[in-house]
């Protein structure tokens, strides 16, 4: 385009301020193609190379950031990014902030976040199978739990996963389950009588709360305290950290100390997405929760203690049911187990009970 000035001085001002504002519009032409995602096609810019813009992998969960899967969540994206040298970005959103219990497990097969975690029972709907961790008394202790992750029966039961458009990454501890109560202390199996509690997902834990004579109610993690709090509910079960992370010793007085059942955690991806990644970044990104795993198990058993010494701190009353008190729970519970057999698969109860020799 030509411009003719006649050279008085209003036209020059004129040419000036055209100038400037032509100068300014390709200055920004430029440097919003410099941030714009232009694929993998590197650009020289400046005499360098561009670098493509990150993959972004969202993680989603629902504890906080300082349980076991909020500090291995943030191992694994501190890990994922420095293997991958910056190619991947890991955005983690703890405390269900973006997807709660249910949501999350439909996301991700969605799509709408890649990862998540989620407690093993609440992939019921998926396989009622992964109530195997709530079968009560099934499990002696962390060891027989991660020896039991490594037998056939386990393996065969995460590859059912693949049939909902998602893939078992690795599988991380949380710890035992007790019992917390806001009214009395919980000593002996009558003490449940006509209490409701808090239950995560399943008609195995309907079915050990009923054999308490008591009732259940499935409430997502994130509104639980809110209902302690409330008497939506009167008592629930979980582990010492969640307890302590989830600051239920405010509106419940009461735990006992019982291990009657496992909450450990399943890490799923969008199978899409982790298929469609480039082969170089997918294997970076094993190995990086690989090594968050190695981390995750660590820091379940020292926050597991951890947390149990700050809710005495806090001023819970403790029970620690005593071997006698212990026997007439897993009297009382164990029936629960012969009830889900046909549910569960008899090769799972086996493999979790040869875990415990
Ligand atoms: C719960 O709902 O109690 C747990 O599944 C929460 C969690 O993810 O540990």
């Amino acid at each position: 385009m030509m411009f003719y000035f006649k050279k008085d001085h209003k036209s020059l001002t004129l040419f000036m301020v055209i100038t400037l504002i032509m100068a300014l519009a390709l200055a920004g032409c430029s440097s919003s193609s410099n941030s714009s995602n232009s694929g993998n096609a590197a650009t020289a810019v400046d005499g360098g190379e561009k670098k493509a813009d990150p993959i972004i992998v969202k993680f989603s969960h629902v504890t906080t950031i300082d349980s076991p899967k909020g500090l291995a969540s943030e191992k694994f994206k501190e890990l994922a990014e420095k293997y991958t040298d910056g190619r991947v970005t890991v955005e983690v959103y703890p405390s269900s902030q973006l997807y709660g219990d249910k949501e999350e497990l439909e996301a991700v097969q969605a799509g709408n976040v890649h990862i998540i975690a989620p407690s093993i029972t609440k992939l019921v709907g998926m396989n009622p199978q992964f109530q195997y961790v709530d079968l009560p008394f099934l499990f002696k202790d962390n060891d027989a739990v991660y020896k039991f992750w490594e037998s056939d029966a386990n393996k065969k039961l995460m590859n059912s996963l693949d049939n909902y458009g998602v893939r078992l990454l690795a599988m991380w501890p949380n710890g035992f389950k007790q019992f917390v109560n806001g009214k009395y202390p919980l000593v002996t199996p009558a003490d449940f009588k006509g209490l409701k509690f808090r239950v995560q997902a399943g008609s195995v834990l309907e079915a050990q709360f009923k054999a308490l004579g008591a009732g259940s109610a499935t409430i997502p993690f994130g509104e639980t305290y809110t209902a302690l709090q409330q008497g939506t509910v009167d008592a629930t079960e979980n582990t010492f950290n969640n307890i302590d992370t989830q600051k239920y010793a405010e509106v419940q007085k009461h735990l006992t100390v019982s291990n009657h059942g496992r909450l450990d955690y399943c890490i799923i991806v969008n199978t899409k997405f982790w298929d469609g990644l480039p082969g170089d970044i997918r294997e970076a990104l094993e190995k990086a929760m690989a090594e968050a795993t190695d981390y995750a198990v660590e820091l379940a058993e020292d926050l597991d203690q951890k947390s149990f010494e700050n809710l005495k701190n806090a001023g819970m009353e403790v029970v620690e049911l005593n071997e006698a008190q212990r026997a007439e729970f897993v009297k009382i519970m164990e029936p629960v187990v012969a009830e889900f057999e046909s549910v569960i698969g008899k090769d799972i109860i086996d493999a979790a009970r040869a875990a415990n020799q």
